[in-house]
């Protein structure tokens, strides 16, 4: 399917959008659309949607526009959605509990297997029927368990020590929400979250004609 072996970043962070728009159209049962169409509700122009989906192959038909299922289908595949993650969660504070309790990530094939935390008070509670364990036992427990992806939500100078143990155990994809750049060998994805970053954005929107008033 790839024309290309090397997709730029820019390309691939606008294919979750057009994933999820695509499954809105699915939902609603709309089987074809147009690239001005898809256009108009992404927000993007046609010819970069155009160009973006030629990266990854020709999908679609002059003058009949883009399969929805079949997108939507080969998108996800682009994305790795048709298959399934073992994920485990550290730090079982305010965002590892909203992580572990968002259950959208399950459909998404991210299957969280375990929580682990430090906090004697944390330690033994439920969530989402998932017992949060001492991370004392984090590196027998991965020696024991295979875990594809590895999401930290300790304070950050505590993510380095854990994400080491990660590592170390043969764990290649990381989701970072600690607000530290982790050293990784190159065989390691580390996919890093920063909320405050978006609100930064949002916040320069608003502000914005101000910095432009005359
Ligand atoms: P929190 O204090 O509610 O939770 C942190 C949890 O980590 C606590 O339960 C604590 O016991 C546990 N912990 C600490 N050291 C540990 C270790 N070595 N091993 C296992 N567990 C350990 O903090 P919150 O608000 O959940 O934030 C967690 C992280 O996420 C922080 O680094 C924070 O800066 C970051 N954060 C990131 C955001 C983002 O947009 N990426 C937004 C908000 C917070």
């Amino acid at each position: 399917m790839a024309k290309e072996t090397k997709i730029s970043m820019a390309v691939i962070r606008r294919l979750p959008k057009y994933h999820r728009y695509l499954g809105e159209l699915l939902r609603k049962d709309i089987d074809r659309i147009s690239s001005k169409e898809l256009s108009e509700r992404i927000g993007f122009t046609a010819s970069q949607i155009r160009q973006d989906l030629n990266c990854f192959g020709d999908f679609g038909q002059q003058g009949y526009g883009y399969n929805v299922k079949d997108l939507y289908d080969q998108i996800g595949k682009i994305l790795g959605l048709d298959k399934n993650y073992k994920t485990i969660i550290v730090g079982a504070g305010n965002i590892g509990q909203a992580v572990a309790n968002y259950a959208k990530f399950e459909s998404l094939g991210f299957h969280l297997q375990a929580i682990f935390d430090k906090n004697p008070k944390l330690i033994g509670i439920k969530i989402r029927d998932i017992e949060v364990k001492d991370v004392d036992c984090l590196d027998t427990y991965l020696k024991e368990n295979p875990i594809d992806i590895g999401i930290i939500c300790v304070p950050k100078e505590h993510a380095q020590m854990v994400a080491d143990i990660m590592i170390k155990n043969g764990i290649k994809g990381i989701w970072n929400f600690a607000p530290t750049d982790l050293n990784a060998p190159d065989d390691v994805i580390v996919e890093n979250v920063h909320l405050s970053e978006s609100l930064m954005i949002l916040s320069y929107r608003l502000n914005e004609s101000e910095l432009f008033k005359e």
